[in-house]
């Protein structure tokens, strides 16, 4: 595995590779990203992996200064899954004016869900991926259906502007107990750890309850809330979104997705279920 740092070099590595599929990742990997690699290694002959963790994206008091940064297990986990290239910018490499004068905007979704508790978070996701893109130049890129929002965000991102890059959804990996693998897992203490396989079950709960049709959305999203704040969870959201959209559902819609994101301690996980019916 070659690992490139600047963006010079890795346009040279580019112009003499075929097709390449992407991943682009903050490190600190997973079973989750791992999953996401070995897809990538199905859809072309030439694997690129990213680290970066992109400044843009987190809000102020959020957790950028203690985003886990663990190059030297990465990298060996990136090794041994047969990756070709990783590429590990530092920032004055992606953002030399400090400042990044152009942004991706997205449209109106940006604000709700996630976005309304994360201002200009998926801004600056929408941004980063875009340079990634234009310095990557891929074929394919996988995302994880773990961030559903955000690949909700991307997808409408490269259907409206035309990018030339397939986007390729990924289903979530989880630990025994059905939490959803997370870099922020690692924050919880071990009382957290195990209380944390509780926003899964309240989502599988809720999964249940819609396949039975039940359509009283408003109902089952707040059942769900109280639960997890019966249980010491600060609740950000709990909805029943239409799945393609993540416009609000109506009553009977077949294709849903259920989406929450809530804080235990000082972690805040998310999670989703897509229900078809
Ligand atoms: P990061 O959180 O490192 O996630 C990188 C990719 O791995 C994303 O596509 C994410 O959805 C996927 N992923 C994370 N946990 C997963 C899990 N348990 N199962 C399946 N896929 C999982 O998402 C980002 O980084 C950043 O926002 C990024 C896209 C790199 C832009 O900075």
């Amino acid at each position: 595995m070659q690992v490139i740092r600047s963006i010079a070099e890795l346009r040279a590595w580019r112009r003499s590779a075929g097709p390449v599929a992407f991943v682009p990742t903050m490190g600190n990997l997973h079973e989750g990203h791992l999953a996401l690699v070995a897809e990538a290694r199905r859809q072309a002959t030439s694997v690129v992996v990213s680290i970066f963790v992109n400044r843009l994206q987190f809000g102020q008091g959020e957790d950028f200064d203690a985003y886990p940064r663990t190059f030297d297990s990465d990298c060996a986990k990136l090794e041994a899954a047969g990756v070709d290239v990783l590429f590990f910018p530092d920032e004055r490499e992606l953002y030399p004016r400090v400042r990044q004068d152009f942004n991706v905007e997205p449209p109106h979704i940006q604000d709700e869900l996630c976005g309304a508790f994360r201002p200009g978070h998926f801004r600056g996701v929408a941004t980063v991926v875009t340079k990634l893109f234009n310095i990557v130049q891929p074929d394919v890129a996988c995302f994880g259906k773990k961030d559903y929002q955000q690949l909700h965000v991307i997808r409408a991102m490269v259907d409206d502007l035309n990018m030339p890059v397939t986007i390729v959804p990924v289903d979530t990996g989880r630990a025994e107990d059905g939490l959803a693998l997370s870099s922020r897992n690692g924050y919880l203490s071990p009382a957290e750890r195990s209380e944390a396989s509780r926003l899964y079950r309240v989502l599988s709960g809720i999964r249940t309850a819609l396949l039975a049709g039940d359509s009283d959305y408003a109902s089952l999203e707040k059942a769900a809330s109280r639960e997890l704040e019966q249980h010491g969870w600060r609740v950000d959201y709990v909805e029943v979104r239409q799945a393609d959209t993540l416009e609000v559902a109506h009553a009977g819609e077949p294709r849903l997705v259920v989406l929450a994101a809530a804080r235990l301690g000082r972690t805040r996980l998310i999670d989703n279920i897509e229900v078809y019916r």
